[in-house]
């Protein structure tokens, strides 16, 4: 059967028939929105390459956490920005740290109906901005892995649902899963940063959050762009050491991967699109030449399709109001 009896037009005809053969839906609850809670901050603090978006003080954090869920996203993902530095990042791991004052702020206000995740990587707290422990030039692998231990206990014990490892140290996941079982938490679940691509993407987050590496570059612990196979392995890797979620992070360039997480295995898989696609779209809408609602939604969709069930988004919170004016 061909055309001229093979009519592919038929169905998309009326708004309707495309509503009803649409197969690919985003959807609020699948999306997670980032929150940067700073503890220099006494007023909500803009940023230059993340337009729109702010590094929030403490006491903001639950009234940002109600906007979220009013606008139908049950989940958030905690960055701090932390006023004291150190060699090991110990303001990331101690009990009065922002990140788990703001856990506890979010959990005492919200207790099942918002998912907390946090970030567990050393960068947002060291002063060399590395993810792990610097010893001369080297990050280090195995000394750092208890100390991501010690950051995600912490988290659990502020009352975090999920902790997210991303400095991509070996082993990190296992560490991590034997550590939180220990202590005691093994109802908290890690959403694995598994294959996370050295990326220039990252450069408004790091400016948000002050991580930039004060020398060399990640790419001694991040993965190449140019290698697809050590995707797979990572992936595998972290789903034998007791992932949860599978992440792909950044999400536009890396769709092969996402397909490839969704295709291998039968975790729910996250996309990560980072500050750098977000800071993309904005300024090419600011210029007039994207619409933005429509890129967002075409965007989202496109990552959704390539298998991801979860998107973290920086535009988590327009999606709603954009999806009900369609
Ligand atoms: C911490 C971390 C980074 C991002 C998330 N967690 C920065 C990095 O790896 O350099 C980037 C997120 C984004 O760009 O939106 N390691």
């Amino acid at each position: 059967m061909s055309f001229p009896s093979v009519r592919l037009r038929r169905l998309r005809r009326t708004p309707a028939l495309r509503d009803l053969t649409t197969n690919v839906r985003v959807h609020p609850s699948n999306l997670v929105c980032p929150i940067f809670v700073d503890e220099n901050a006494n007023a909500p603090v803009s940023m230059k390459s993340l337009p729109e978006y702010f590094r929030l003080p403490l006491d903001f954090v639950a009234d940002e956490a109600r906007k979220i869920l009013e606008h139908g996203v049950k989940s958030v993902l905690l960055f701090g920005i932390s006023s004291k530095r150190d060699e090991t990042g110990s303001s990331g791991f101690c009990v009065n740290g922002i990140v788990q004052k703001a856990i506890r702020e979010l959990k005492k206000e919200f207790v099942n109906e918002l998912v907390v995740m946090t970030d567990v990587c050393l960068c947002e707290y060291t002063t060399h901005g590395h993810c792990g422990i610097v010893d001369g030039n080297e990050v280090v692998n195995d000394s750092t892995l208890e100390f991501l231990q010690k950051m995600a206990v912490s988290h659990a014990d502020a009352g975090a649902d999920i902790v997210a490892p991303s400095s991509m140290m070996d082993g990190q996941v296992r560490f991590i899963r034997e550590a939180l079982d220990d202590a005691g938490f093994n109802q908290v679940g890690i959403m694995a940063y598994s294959a996370k691509y050295a990326s220039c993407f990252y450069g408004p987050f790091r400016d948000a959050a002050g991580c930039a590496p004060s020398f060399g570059d990640r790419k001694c612990y991040q993965m190449g762009y140019g290698n697809s196979d050590e995707a797979l392995r990572e992936m595998e890797l972290d789903v034998n050491e007791g992932a949860d979620i599978l992440m792909v992070k950044p999400a536009l360039p890396y769709l092969d991967i996402v397909q490839l997480a969704k295709s291998s295995f039968s975790l729910p898989v996250a996309a990560y699109s980072v500050s750098g696609e977000y800071a993309m779209v904005k300024a090419a809408a600011k210029l007039g030449w994207v619409d933005e609602k429509a890129a967002v939604l075409e965007l989202l969709s496109g990552i959704k399709r390539a298998g991801a069930d979860i998107i973290i988004t920086y535009f988590a919170k327009d999606v709603k109001s954009w999806l009900n004016q369609l």
